[in-house]
C-alpha cells in the first residue's frame, strides 16, 4: 500500500505555496513597519521548557505534545508553541541586556500538537508570532493588537471581532482563585476528573473546560473584573483607551481566558465572523505574561505577544471570498528546435539567469506548438525562437506573449538588446 501523510499534516503544493509566501511576505513587512525582528528557535526543546512555560495543567501539556526521549535519553518535545521558546531564548541570550529596548521579536513556523484533526485544527500548523519583552507600557499592549488586526486587515479581511479581557495582576489573580474555589468547591464532584484535578491547582482552567461548559455554575462563577484590584484596573483602562484612539473596535469579554498557564493583565482573542468559516472561529489569541521571563530563570521581566495560524488565516480569506492571486510568472521561455537549437539553449539559458532573468526551456523535445504552451503555462513574458535557421542567420526572433509583438535581435548582443526590451 501506498504510504500515506500522517493525520492532521498537510502538504503545500505549488500553485498554493505562492499563497503562503504572499502572506508570509505581508507579516515580515508588517513586522519591519512596526519595528519586530526575526528571532528562529528550534523546533524541538527540552520537555520541561513547556511543562514550566506553558503550564502544567494545560491541555497542551497534559495531552497534546509529541514528546520522546531521544537517544541520548533526554526528554524532548515538538514545540507546540512559540512563547516559551522565544522566552527561554531572550533570558538564555541575556536579551535583558540589549541597548534597545524593549526587545521586540516575531517568528513564523510550524508548531505541533496532538489534537484531534478537524477544519482549521492540524498536528502540525504554522504560527505567525510577536513578542514584546521589557516594557510595563499600555501602549505597546494596544500595539502588539493593533499589529495582529493590521494583519487580517491589509488582507481584506472585514469579519473580525477582537475580545478583550483582563486578567490581573498576582493578587487580582489570588483573589479571583479564592472566589472561584469557593464557587465551585460544593458542587465540583458534578464536573469532569479534569475540572476535578484543575479545583485546587488551577481553578481558571475550569472555566474553558470544554465538557463541562453548560452547567450552571460555570454562567454564575465570579467574574475576574470584579476582581481586579487599582492597579490591574487601570492598566485594563489605558489598553482600552488607547485601542480607542487607535481606532481598533473591541468586545470584553470576562469569560475570555485563553488555553496556556502564563498570562496576567491583558488578553485577547481575534475572530472570524464570516458565514460558514466552521466551528472553530478563533484566529489569533495572545497576551501579557509578566512572570514568564523569570520563570525561564531570567529577571522580572514583562512580556506581551500573540500568535496567529496561517492555517486558518487562509480559511477566514477563503470564507469571506477573498481570493489571493497565486500567478506563476517568468520573464521569458526558449523555444528550442532541431538539434542545434537544443544544444545552444543550453548556452543561451545560461548566460539570461546569470544576467537575472527567470527562465526556462523545453526539457521534453516537445513540438513548436507544445513548447509555446508551455511558456503561457508558466506565465512567460517572451519565448525567444531558437531554431538551426535562426543560429545560422544570427538573428533571433523575440515574441511578446502579452501582445503577440515580434522582434528580431541579434545573436551577438543578445543579453543587452533583449534587457533593453524588458524595460
Ligand atoms: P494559542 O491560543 O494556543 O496561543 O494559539 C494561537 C493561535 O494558533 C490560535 O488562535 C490558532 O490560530 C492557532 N492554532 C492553535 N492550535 C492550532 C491547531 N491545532 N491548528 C491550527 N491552528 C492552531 C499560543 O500559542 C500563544 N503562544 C500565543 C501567544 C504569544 N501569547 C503570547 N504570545
Amino acid at each position: 500500500m501506498a504510504i500515506q501523510i500522517p493525520r492532521g499534516t498537510q502538504d503545500i503544493l505549488p500553485g498554493v505555496v505562492e499563497k503562503w509566501q504572499f502572506i508570509e511576505g505581508k507579516a515580515r513587512e508588517i513586522c519591519n513597519k512596526y519595528q519586530y525582528h526575526e528571532i528562529r528557535t528550534p523546533i524541538f526543546e527540552n520537555t520541561e521548557l513547556f511543562m514550566r512555560g506553558v503550564g502544567d495543567t494545560t491541555d497542551i501539556v497534559q495531552k497534546e505534545m509529541y514528546s520522546f526521549d531521544d537517544r541520548g535519553g533526554r526528554n524532548i518535545t515538538l514545540r507546540p508553541e512559540g512563547t516559551a521558546s522565544v522566552v527561554r531564548s531572550f533570558a538564555e541570550n541575556k536579551m535583558f541586556g540589549n541597548p534597545t529596548q524593549p526587545v521586540k521579536l516575531y517568528y513564523l513556523g510550524p508548531m505541533f500538537r496532538y489534537e484531534r484533526p478537524q477544519a482549521g485544527r492540524f498536528r502540525q500548523f504554522v504560527q505567525f508570532g510577536v513578542e514584546a519583552l521589557g516594557s510595563m507600557d499600555p501602549a505597546i499592549d494596544a500595539e502588539v493588537i493593533s499589529l495582529a488586526m493590521e494583519m487580517y486587515k491589509s488582507l481584506g479581511l472585514k469579519k473580525l471581532r477582537l475580545v478583550l479581557n483582563s486578567l490581573g495582576d498576582n493578587e487580582s489573580r489570588i483573589a479571583h482563585r479564592t472566589a472561584l474555589i469557593n464557587h465551585f468547591q460544593p458542587r465540583i464532584g458534578e464536573f469532569c476528573s479534569d475540572c476535578q484535578n484543575r479545583l485546587e491547582k488551577n481553578p481558571l482552567r475550569i472555566l474553558d473546560c470544554k465538557k463541562d461548559r453548560d452547567h450552571e455554575l460555570m454562567a454564575t462563577a465570579p467574574s475576574i473584573l470584579e476582581y481586579l484590584n487599582e492597579d490591574s484596573k487601570q492598566y485594563f483602562e489605558k489598553v482600552k483607551q488607547y485601542l480607542t484612539a487607535m481606532d481598533i473596535d473591541y468586545i470584553v469579554d470576562p469569560t475570555l481566558v485563553r488555553g496556556l498557564d502564563y498570562y496576567n493583565h491583558t488578553a485577547f482573542e481575534i475572530m472570524s465572523e464570516a458565514e460558514g468559516f466552521g466551528a472553530i472561529t478563533t484566529l489569533c489569541g495572545g497576551g501579557r505574561y509578566n512572570g514568564l521571563v523569570q520563570e525561564m530563570g531570567g529577571p522580572d521581566t514583562p512580556g506581551i505577544g500573540f500568535a496567529l495560524s496561517m492555517e486558518r488565516l487562509l480559511s477566514a480569506l477563503e470564507a469571506e471570498g477573498i481570493n489571493i492571486e497565486a500567478e506563476q510568472t517568468a520573464d521569458c521561455y526558449i523555444i528550442a528546435l532541431g538539434e542545434k537549437g537544443r544544444d545552444y539553449s543550453v548556452t543561451l539559458l545560461q548566460k539570461l539567469r546569470l544576467a537575472g532573468f527567470s527562465s526556462d526551456r523545453d526539457y521534453l523535445e516537445r513540438k513548436m506548438k507544445a513548447q509555446f504552451k508551455a511558456a503561457e503555462r508558466l506565465g512567460a513574458k517572451y519565448a525567444i525562437i531558437l531554431g538551426d535557421d535562426e543560429l545560422q542567420t544570427g538573428i533571433i526572433a523575440v515574441k511578446n506573449l502579452e501582445t503577440g509583438e515580434q522582434t528580431e535581435i541579434s545573436l551577438e548582443n543578445f543579453i543587452e538588446e533583449f534587457s533593453k526590451l524588458c524595460r
